[in-house]
Order: structure tokens, then C-alpha cells, then sequence
């Protein structure tokens, strides 16, 4: 067996809320429940939920940022170790979705692409500025750039910096955490086109975090439908939204205007994420799902392979 580029097991976030007004139980929001899960090395595995599901959360703990409450994570076989941001860094990088307020205004685009260079690799000066050029040229960008500040910079441009930035220190896996949402729909394309010729150049593994399913459909080979913090269904990009097992993701697939697809309305359905603070027992869909019975309330449904192509959380998955 190939081992994966990246593994989650077990990777959960709880976010500690102090205690209760009357000095009762400690409470938390559990903003991922733990995930348990690989990517295969050159694969893009696409992040789709709502505006709260926790996609952030999981991204920043991969990349170091958030200590998991649980759980390990694994890049090509070797566990990376919490306490090091370091190593993180050197193997796996993050690209933020508001590409120019991720830039420090404060510094040109020259030392925000040298603090990885030196703080990572510890390059010296010459070092540096033959690995920025190079990173540059492979990202299309002009060198001139490198000694304006980041509010210089169009959405699209500061992207491309931002890529260049998490290129420069040679990680191979990419977090992209709804990288072109904030783009205008053309240089939405462009900023694609990019992504996908580093990918093949560089062989890099991506992780792309978007609500919007006809990027995610467009550009992954898998998908992880994530509802509430969990992953309710995992499969393939080509046949997830078009034969989902989950009822959820097929709440998804009807409500989103995908390419190539009608648009039809979702019926009645409330849109509202459960409380966090006042999460449901069982499945954390149910009240939201039609086929809802009492087992959906007593247990949670754990991912079970269906139907070969998918793994799904669900009591009742949808057939053909
Ligand atoms: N630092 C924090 N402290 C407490 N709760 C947090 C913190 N960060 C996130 N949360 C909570 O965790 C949950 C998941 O948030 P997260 O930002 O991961 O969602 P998301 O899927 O990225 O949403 P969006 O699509 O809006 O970016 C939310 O309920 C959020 O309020
Ligand atoms: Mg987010």
C-alpha cells in the first residue's frame, strides 16, 4: 500500500468556552468532531459545508495554526509534532481567502516572501532572492512586484502572491481555504488555471475548502461533504453531487446552481446549522432531514462504505 500524503485520524477541535455563569460544568464548542481521513499523494480531496461547519477549523489545524483537541496528523507516514510550527511549515503551507488583508501591510511583498526563506530554511540574502525569482517565474508574476506593498495589488495579483508565498518554502501539500471566493469570476478562472498547472508541475497535493459547489466539483478528485463539524459523505467528485447517498449533501446538490445541472429549490427546509453550545443527540442532521426517525435521535451514524463509491453518515442513505 501507498502511504498517503496526508492522514487525519481522529482530528478533533474543541474550543474551550471557560465555565458556566454559575460555575458549572466547563463548556466548549466542538467545532470539529474527530475525522479520520487520507489524501492520496497528487490527489486534490475538496472541503464542501455550510458557513460554520468547521472547514477553517480543520485547515488550521493542519497547517499548525490550532492544536487539535484530539487526534494526529500525518504527513507522507511521519506524524508532525504539535509543539514544532517549524516542521509544519517546511511540509505543508496554507492560502488564505482573503488574499490581500493575509499580506502584512506593513511589508513589501519581497519580505513577505523572505520571512519563510529565512525563518524555515534559514537561507541567507542571495539564497533568497534567486528562490524568490524562481518562485515568481513559476507563478507568472513580475519582479517589480517585489518592492510594492500588498495593497497595491489587485485580489487576483495578491492570490498569486499568496501562492508564491506558500510555494517559496517548498511545502508539497497546499490548504486552500476558499482560495478564489473573493475573486471576480474571471480572475476566479485564472486563479484555477494556476493552481491546477502547479499541481501538475510541482506535484502537489491540495486540500480546496469552498462552499461553492461547482469549483469544488470542478477541481477535486474527491469531495468530504462536511455538516456540523463531521463528515456526513466522502466520494468521488464525479458522482457525489449527482448520486448523493447523504440526504444532506443531496440538500446541497439541489440548492447550489451547479454547472451542467437545473437548478431546482430545496423543499421547505429550514436552513439553520444546530446550536453549538446545544449540539442534538444522534445524527445532527435530522431535524432538517425528511427521513428522520427515532434512531436518527438515539445514535450517531458512523461513516459506512455504500454502493462502493461512497462512505456516508446516515441511518437512511439515498439510493439511485
Ligand atoms: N476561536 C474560536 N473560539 C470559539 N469558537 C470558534 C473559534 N473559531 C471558530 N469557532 C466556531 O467553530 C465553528 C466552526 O467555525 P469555522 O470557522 O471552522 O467554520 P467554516 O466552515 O470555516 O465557516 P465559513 O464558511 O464561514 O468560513 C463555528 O461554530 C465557530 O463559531
Ligand atoms: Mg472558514
Amino acid at each position: 500500500m501507498t502511504v498517503p500524503a496526508l492522514r487525519l485520524d481522529d482530528l478533533s477541535k474543541t474550543f474551550p468556552l471557560g465555565r458556566s455563569l454559575f460555575g458549572g460544568e466547563r463548556m466548549g464548542v466542538r467545532a470539529v468532531h474527530p475525522v479520520t481521513l487520507d489524501v492520496a499523494k497528487g490527489e486534490t480531496l475538496g472541503i464542501v459545508g455550510e458557513s460554520g461547519c468547521g472547514k477553517s477549523t480543520l485547515a488550521r489545524m493542519l497547517v499548525g495554526l490550532l492544536a487539535p483537541t484530539t487526534g494526529t496528523i500525518e504527513i507522507e507516514g511521519e506524524a508532525l509534532d504539535n509543539a514544532d510550527p517549524a516542521i509544519f511549515g517546511k511540509r505543508i503551507q496554507y492560502v488564505f481567502q482573503d488574499p490581500i488583508s493575509s499580506l502584512n501591510p506593513r511589508k513589501t511583498i519581497r519580505q513577505i516572501m523572505s520571512a519563510p526563506l529565512k525563518l524555515l530554511h534559514g537561507m541567507d540574502k542571495t539564497a533568497r532572492a534567486a528562490r524568490i525569482s524562481e518562485i515568481f517565474e513559476t507563478v507568472s508574476l513580475r519582479e517589480d512586484f517585489l518592492d510594492r506593498y500588498p495593497h497595491e495589488f489587485s485580489g487576483g495579483q495578491a492570490q498569486r502572491i499568496g501562492i508564491a508565498r506558500a510555494l517559496a518554502a517548498e511545502a508539497r501539500i497546499l490548504i486552500l481555504d476558499e482560495p478564489v471566493s473573493a475573486l471576480d469570476v474571471s480572475v476566479q478562472a485564472q486563479v484555477l488555471n494556476l493552481l491546477a498547472d502547479l499541481k501538475a508541475r510541482l506535484d502537489l497535493t491540495y486540500l480546496f475548502i469552498s462552499h461553492d459547489l461547482a469549483v469544488v466539483e470542478a477541481v477535486s478528485d474527491r469531495i468530504a461533504v462536511l455538516y456540523f463539524g463531521s463528515v456526513v459523505e466522502l466520494g468521488r467528485a464525479e458522482d457525489i453531487f449527482a448520486s448523493p447517498r447523504h440526504p444532506y449533501t443531496k440538500l446541497l446538490a439541489d440548492s447550489a446552481p451547479v454547472v451542467g445541472r437545473p437548478l431546482t429549490a430545496p423543499e421547505g427546509n429550514d436552513t439553520d446549522l444546530p446550536d453549538p453550545l446545544n449540539p442534538p443527540s444522534g445524527c445532527a442532521f435530522r431535524a432538517r432531514c425528511p427521513y428522520a426517525t427515532e434512531l436518527c435521535a438515539d445514535e450517531v451514524p458512523r461513516l459506512t462504505e455504500r454502493g462502493g463509491r461512497h462512505v456516508v453518515a446516515c441511518h437512511h442513505p439515498l439510493s439511485d
